[in-house]
Parts: C-alpha cells; structure tokens; sequence
C-alpha cells in the first residue's frame, strides 16, 4: 500500500519536511521492490539508502530541536537510536537470510516501516511544530527589530528632527 503525503503531516521546517517526503518515497520505492516477485537487488539498494538517510535524518531533526529548544529532545534523541538500531539489525538479518525465509521476512519488514514512518511523523515529530513555529515567529521578530533599528540610526544619522523618525514599532 503506497503511502500518500498529507500536508498536516508537515511540520513547518522545510529541510525536515523535504526529508520526511523523501523517506515517504523511499518507502514507497520499497513496497514497489516487493509488490510482485522480490525484486532483491532493488530490496537491498532501497534498504541500504534507507539506512544511511534515516541516520542523517535524525542528526537534521536533532540539530533542528536543539535549535528550537525542543524540551523532548532526550527522549526523541534515544528513540532515534533505537530505530537506528533496528533498521541496521534488520538489514544484518536480511543478507543473512536466504530464500522464501527471506522473501517472508522482507514482506514483515514492510509492514514496519511504514508504521515506523507513519508514527515517527504523525507522533512523535509533528510534536515538534509549536516549537518550530515559534522558533520561526521569534525569529521574525528579532529582524523586524533589527531594520527597524537600523532606519533609526538612519534618520538620525541623515540629520533628521526628532520628529521625523521613524516609529520603531512600525517596522
Ligand atoms: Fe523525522
């Protein structure tokens, strides 16, 4: 079953979201691999990319919550391990493996990603857009202050009465 993006499943940060459309994909590109016959060679690329951006995902959204002061950033951190973890045991597993022990451990294995993927954004990730939000609403704020400092010094640096200057709220 191919999993459709859903824009509430953005979370607000366009590097993260890009990433999470892209293990949506990936996914996809895996129960494509395994829709008809196993096509293993396609199985063991899929995974393989799978593992290695999975691991710099989690850095991107870890950087990301320290940024925004994300105040789960332990726990998600130790979940991110974890997942890292079963995904390289799985993928140690599945080379072991051989024949129709394999074919049936691989059609098990996607139905794990996808609740993985699924419950990794819509659980625990999307916890992260208030955070983000108000990272970005801050960050705003901090430049509107900023020009509005600068047309001051402006002003007064070109001379002009007291008057005359700008409002500084009102940039
Ligand atoms: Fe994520």
């Amino acid at each position: 079953m191919t999993i459709a993006w859903r824009d509430g499943m953005d979370i607000g940060d366009p590097v993260i979201d890009a990433d999470h459309h892209h293990l949506v994909e990936m996914i996809n590109q895996f129960e494509a691999a395994i829709g008809g016959r196993i096509d293993h060679k396609a199985v063991a690329r899929v995974l393989l990319g799978l593992v290695s951006y999975t691991g710099e995902h989690f850095q991107r959204e870890e950087d990301l919550q320290l940024q925004v002061r994300y105040p789960y950033y332990d726990s998600h951190r130790r979940s991110h391990r974890d997942v890292l973890k079963h995904l390289n045991d799985l993928l140690a597993r599945y080379v072991r493996l051989q024949g129709a022990e394999r074919d049936a451990m691989i059609r098990d294995m996607a139905g794990f990603l996808r609740e993985w993927l699924v419950d990794h954004i819509i659980s625990s990730d999307l916890r992260m857009k208030p955070y983000v939000q108000q990272f970005l609403a801050d960050q705003a704020e901090a430049a509107r202050r900023q020009r509005a400092a600068r047309a001051l010094a402006a002003s007064i640096a070109a001379g002009r009465p007291a008057d005359d200057w700008p409002d500084p709220s009102r940039h």
